[in-house]
């Protein structure tokens, strides 16, 4: 039984030193045969117009205040204004309640959009089904949502995290996958629709497939959005030079609920999660807006309350894929220390249209005086992690760098999406999902330690097992 027990010993702890410290990363040799990366006609089903005049459209829900307990309902009306109320309730065909909303719309070129509706859905009950109805008469249509179990260290949630979508057959696999998944949010990092890759009123056309195209998921639970390279449609040839101007006006996000003085980066709070949304596009670097506000948002973090700390943005910090090679730098540069210091658990990037996840590495030491230039192995970084895999119609990057660097634990170029599940304070469960030609497919998986909780815990069993092991040792 002893020598046994001394294999399992050294088993366990080899397993969890490559899991933690690192070791020689994977390059997967998967080769996927490639869907044409084109996107779907305009008149697939995918982008289907519903029934009725009128009738909204491209309904999508997100997140309304810090703490879960409300949403913003948004739709598009093609024809005139329309109704601009939500009326919802707790029972199916019984809206008791009625909230009502802003209408705006804009031009982009020479395409004038639909009536974009907004509405703030508040005072809600925490861990309940609620029902909602927008439009008027036949043409109003119906949906309903889950609320959040209300904020707490041990309150499980699962989310889904999905990048760089657009609207191709692979972005249909990785939508379908998702749903499949039974996560219950998305937290969404960036280039929606690429309707910027269009020219002139094709690009608003495609913002409005977009928005069709995800509706069956993003009606019925909230994406969290942050914003891409793609949402910034600079087009001075067109006339167009207000930077984000379709993205903003379509997608709302709570940024006044986290003290935020832009759309563009906010933070809320879901379940056990404290989740912060950076922007890759907006000005970073020491006292600009975003910076001030984040060093703020990271000392509102209270990991009693919720201890899962997680940062979304759209350009990886750590990248070792041909594609987008040293973009994320200069963030990486301001923040990083922040996020050793505050202890984050994990960073969700896209951008790089592969999978790519980190060890829990830092280069913070970093100093071109001392020399100082290596990554190197440092618990109290975050798992960084790259799933700009969505499918869009640029295709996949597929060159990574050779050798794999030290930091790297697994790479692989083909579509899909990650779950992030939570279980308690002490315990989550990731996998990102390869699309694999229409099967889902776990590809990576592993169980992560919550840098708050999880470690002490862990350190304080493992002491307790080694202790047990050498009495073992000592008596034979
Ligand atoms: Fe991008």
């Amino acid at each position: 039984m002893k020598p046994l027990l001394l294999h399992l010993v050294l088993a366990t702890f080899v397993f969890f030193s490559s899991i933690r410290d690192g070791c020689a990363g994977i390059t997967s040799s998967f080769v996927r045969s490639d869907w044409p990366s084109v996107d779907i006609p305009l008149n697939h089903e995918a982008f289907a117009v519903p029934k009725g005049y009128n009738a909204p459209q491209q309904v999508h829900i997100t997140q309304g205040d810090y703490d879960g307990k409300a949403v913003i309902i948004s739709w598009v009306t093609p024809e005139e204004p329309g109704s601009n109320h939500v009326q919802f309730g707790t029972s199916e065909n019984k809206f008791k309640a009625t909230a009502e909303g802003t209408v705006s719309n804009y031009t982009f070129y020479k395409y004038k959009s639909g009536y974009i509706h907004h509405c703030l859905v508040e005072g809600l009950e925490y861990n309940t089904k609620y029902y909602y109805r927008i439009g008027s008469g036949e043409s109003s249509r119906e949906f309903w949502f889950e609320t959040p179990p209300k904020v707490g260290p041990d309150a499980p949630y699962k989310f889904g995290i999905i990048g760089d979508l657009g609207q191709t057959f692979n972005s249909l696999s990785t939508l379908e996958h998702y749903i499949e998944s039974g996560a219950q949010a998305v937290l969404f990092v960036g280039d929606l629709s690429y309707a910027d890759r269009y020219e002139y009123t094709d690009v608003g056309l495609r913002w409005d497939t977009w928005g069709r195209f995800v509706e069956k998921s993003t009606a019925y639970q909230p994406w969290m959005w942050s914003a891409g390279n793609h949402e910034i449609e600079y087009m001075p040839y067109m006339g167009e030079v207000v930077p984000f101007k379709s993205y903003l006006q379509r997608y709302s996000t709570p940024y006044l609920a986290s003290k935020s003085s832009s759309p563009l980066w906010y933070a809320f709070r879901r379940a056990s999660a404290h989740i912060i949304v950076l922007s890759s596009y907006s000005p970073f670097v020491k006292y600009t807006p975003q910076w001030q506000w984040l060093r703020e948002e990271l000392k509102n973090v209270d990991r009693e309350k919720t201890p899962w700390l997680i940062v979304l943005m759209h350009v990886p910090l750590y990248n070792s894929n041909d594609a987008h090679y040293m973009e994320g730098e200069s963030m990486r540069v301001v923040f990083e220390s922040w996020f050793i210091e505050y202890k984050v658990d994990m960073i969700f990037a896209g951008h790089v249209h592969a999978y790519e996840r980190s060890y829990r590495f830092s280069n913070v030491d970093y100093n071109i005086t001392s020399g100082n230039r290596y990554p190197v192995a440092d618990k109290s970084a975050p798992v960084y992690i790259t799933v700009g895999d969505g499918g869009n119609q640029e295709g996949l990057a597929s060159r990574f760098m050779d050798p794999q660097p030290e930091y790297s634990a697994f790479r692989e170029a083909s579509y899909g999406h990650s779950t992030l599940e939570i279980k308690n304070r002490t315990h989550a469960i990731y996998h990102w999902n390869r699309n694999d030609d229409g099967k889902k497919v776990p590809t990576d998986s592993f169980v992560l330690y919550n840098q708050y909780w999880g470690n002490n815990r862990r350190r304080r069993k493992l002491k307790h097992f080694l202790l047990t092991v050498i009495d073992e040792v000592v008596s034979i």
